[in-house]
């Protein structure tokens, strides 16, 4: 969708990855999806050095209001949970320089049964923009998919009339394709929204990681064509700071979706993030890949049994007239696996060679002609990353 918007991919941190529907708050305090937590995450993103490297939508997903429009058939805010609404909540943010995210579904409940938008739009869209909301996710549970294809176009007209700008994020392929068995038009869905997701849910196990991985791996040729800035295939959120993760998959999980630059949201109790995770999310030279203006998605090659290559080029460097490239050597097995490759093959066009820099470590490794291998060594379930900068 050209909006000007989310011309990178889009970073931040959204509630339901491990929130869910968290509303039952005297059994559950660790679960509980209220005020207090989405200002927490403000405040930790301001504070911890999350905001400098790019975090910045801080997204509320389903279960946030009262089950009953109010009488002039606006959505309420749950009063107990949401004691100030979401205008207080918004102004918290933006006044610490962050932005704003909510959440509704095309259909007239939410996918948990809250009220949803359908025969609300204009309304909702008006309302959003009332309370100064930056981003919306729009989910597309309990409606055909004729609807699904009218409802995200004109949800996205409301938006577009309310003056405000804001992210719109549709779910629109993934029920076109998983629930309605249908192949998505990724061509309209791309003028319409500025991201959209493909793909299942995540949930917080490594499992569920390697699947998505997988997924993409096969739905490059599909999806490819219609990735970049202002519009972005969607692989949910980042399981970070769950306590699911070893390191070597936290490094996988991270690489993948920084070179297929999907954005990053974390949906995690931020205190959870173990140290080595933060060290991750904030290696800006693996933000550089995942946030570089091109916004190429990065794409695989198989090399052999056990590893794939993924490839992305980036804009070059000031100064530089050669792209940096990265790739990211990827062992999803659970034995290592050596490799040789020749990044030659791979859209490399500077004669002079290129630097390796050792993306985890930052160490600058070797240099490579255009017709030198390399040999790696890839433990299990781990990844090897590399920019190569030319020489
Ligand atoms: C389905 C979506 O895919 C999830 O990300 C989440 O928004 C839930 N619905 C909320 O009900």
């Amino acid at each position: 969708l050209d909006n000007g918007l989310a011309r990178k991919p889009p970073m931040g941190w959204m509630s339901w990855g491990y929130f869910m529907c968290g509303v039952d708050c005297e059994t559950h305090p660790r679960k509980c999806l209220k005020q207090k937590l989405i200002l927490s995450v403000a405040d930790t993103f301001y504070n911890e050095g999350y905001q400098e490297a790019g975090f910045e939508y801080i997204i509320i997903d389903d279960c946030w209001s009262e089950k009953q429009r109010d009488r002039n058939g606006r959505l309420v805010p749950d009063k107990k949970r949401f004691p100030k609404g979401m205008k207080y909540i918004a102004d918290y943010i933006h006044s610490r320089g962050l932005k704003f995210g909510m959440y509704t579904n095309v259909a007239e409940i939410t996918c948990m049964h809250y009220p949803g938008s359908k025969g609300h739009f204009s309304t909702d869209a008006k309302m959003f923009a009332d309370w100064g909301v930056d981003y919306i996710k729009v989910d597309g549970c309990f409606v055909g998919e004729a609807f699904l294809n009218k409802a995200y176009i004109k949800f996205g007209q409301h938006l577009n009339a309310s003056g405000r700008p804001m992210v719109y994020s549709c779910s629109w392929p993934y029920y076109i394709e998983f629930i309605h068995h249908k192949t998505p038009d990724y061509k309209t869905i791309s003028r319409h929204c500025n991201m959209w997701r493909n793909y299942h849910d995540v949930v917080t196990s490594w499992q569920a990681i390697k699947t998505i991985i997988t997924h993409y791996k096969s739905a490059y040729d599909q999806l490819s064509g219609h990735h970049g800035p202002g519009q972005w295939n969607d692989m949910d959120m980042l399981i970070f700071g769950t306590g699911s993760l070893t390191d070597s998959q936290s490094r996988v999980h991270l690489a993948v979706y920084s070179m297929l630059a999907a954005p990053l949201l974390l949906s995690c109790d931020t205190s959870r993030i173990t140290k080595y995770e933060k060290e991750l999310l904030l290696n800006l030279e693996l933000l550089a890949i995942a946030q570089d203006p091109l916004g190429i998605m990065g794409r695989p090659f198989e090399l052999e049994t056990s590893i794939t290559l993924w490839v992305k080029s980036h804009l070059p460097r000031k100064g530089d007239k050669y792209h940096s490239v990265s790739f990211a050597l990827i062992n999803l097995e659970e034995h290592a696996s050596s490799v040789t490759f020749t990044p030659g093959l791979y859209g490399l066009n500077s004669t002079d060679g290129y630097t390796v820099m050792d993306v985890f470590t930052r160490e600058f490794i070797r240099n490579v002609t255009l017709n030198e291998s390399i040999l790696v060594t890839v433990p299990e379930e781990d990844v090897i990353l590399y920019t190569l900068f030319p020489l």
